[in-house]
């Protein structure tokens, strides 16, 4: 009997967004403080450090998540109105899907689509997943909706369970978040959104998880200075810079900075910037939201009945909310 081929996943890129960086990078270097989108710190090495960062003693926000879907998980799933398990998955920013993977067999979707700025990344890791199930159709999507997150007709044409996990939406600032969780909200066209938060908590443990004792934070952040070299041909050299967290109560996120060690002057086709010893550039925030706030970011967006499930130290929230 001839076999069957098997199943191979979809792939689609939307570029537009990504399409010039180098001029979004020189704006960025030459704003009076001077900053950049936390994109740029995913290139192939950036994803790897940041996939080092979620295995560190003190870094809890991954862990603490998994914890959160271990004990609650069956509870979540049978929190989703009839219909929604066993229908689309959309997985925002999915990386190497194993969170989405690890749902699957509560939620055990029909379609899994999957999102990533990464194309490379999304099509290696989507087309080993398609291996292990392969009665999932699966489609990968490259773009990056940190701009504006919609879809081409017809990619969901019925209510889908939106999932967004790690805290990734604390690295928008509140109005940008707002704006993401509405269009989130037209997305689902009538679905859910099953979403991870990080929560507030002493300015201590934020430290630590934003400036680890092994180095690894700073190297991830360094390292946003290399890509910039690949992507706007500039010079620097990241031993003239170092990392820095600084944890902002009033706005209550945690700051990510690079600040010159010395003197540094920069160049790059076009253009260049000189910095003075102690200047920075700006590379990241992460929002810590209290566990009201971010339920009432949520109805502000479109969304109702949010039902939330933490840990017992209240660090982290899950947050299922339907459209
Ligand atoms: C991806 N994002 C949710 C991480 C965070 O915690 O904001 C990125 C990160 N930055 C430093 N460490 C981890």
């Amino acid at each position: 009997m001839p076999l069957m081929p098997a199943r191979q996943p979809h792939f689609i890129t939307l570029t537009a967004a990504a399409a010039a960086p180098a001029a979004e990078i020189a704006a960025g270097l030459l704003a009076p403080a001077a900053r950049l989108s936390p994109k740029f710190l995913y290139d192939a090495l950036g994803s790897a450090l940041f996939q080092a960062i979620t295995e560190l003693p003190e870094y809890y926000p991954t862990r603490t998540e998994a914890a959160i879907f271990q004990a609650h998980g069956e509870a979540i799933a049978a929190a989703l109105p009839p219909g929604l398990a066993g229908g689309t998955l959309v997985d925002l920013g999915a990386g190497d899907s194993a969170k989405a993977a690890r749902l699957f067999p509560l939620l055990r979707p029909a379609r899994y689509l999957a999102i990533d700025i990464s194309a490379d990344f999304l099509r290696r890791s989507l087309q080993a997943l398609q291996q292990q199930f392969p009665a999932i159709e699966m489609t990968g999507v490259a773009m990056d909706f940190a701009q504006r997150l919609a879809l081409p007709d017809g990619l969901v044409d019925a209510p889908a369970l939106l999932f967004y996990p790690g805290s990734s939406i604390g690295n928008f600032a509140p109005d940008e978040a707002l704006r993401l969780l509405r269009e989130a909200h037209a997305l689902s066209r009538g679905g859910a959104l099953l979403i991870g938060a990080d929560l507030c908590k002493p300015a201590a443990v934020l430290h630590a998880a934003y400036d680890d004792a092994l180095g690894v934070t700073a190297a991830f952040n360094l390292n946003l200075l290399r890509h910039l070299n690949v992507l706007a041909g500039s010079d620097f050299d990241v031993r003239d810079w170092r990392h820095q967290a600084r944890w902002d109560e009033p706005a209550s996120r945690i700051e990510m900075h690079l600040l010159a060690r010395r003197d540094v002057a920069v160049r790059w086709p076009g253009g260049g910037r000189d910095f003075a010893a102690g200047e920075g550039i700006h590379t990241e925030n992460s929002y810590k939201w209290e566990a009201a706030a971010f339920e009432a970011l949520l109805r502000d967006a479109g969304w109702r009945h949010v039902r939330r499930w933490t840990d017992a130290r209240g660090w982290f929230g899950v947050f299922l909310a339907l459209a």
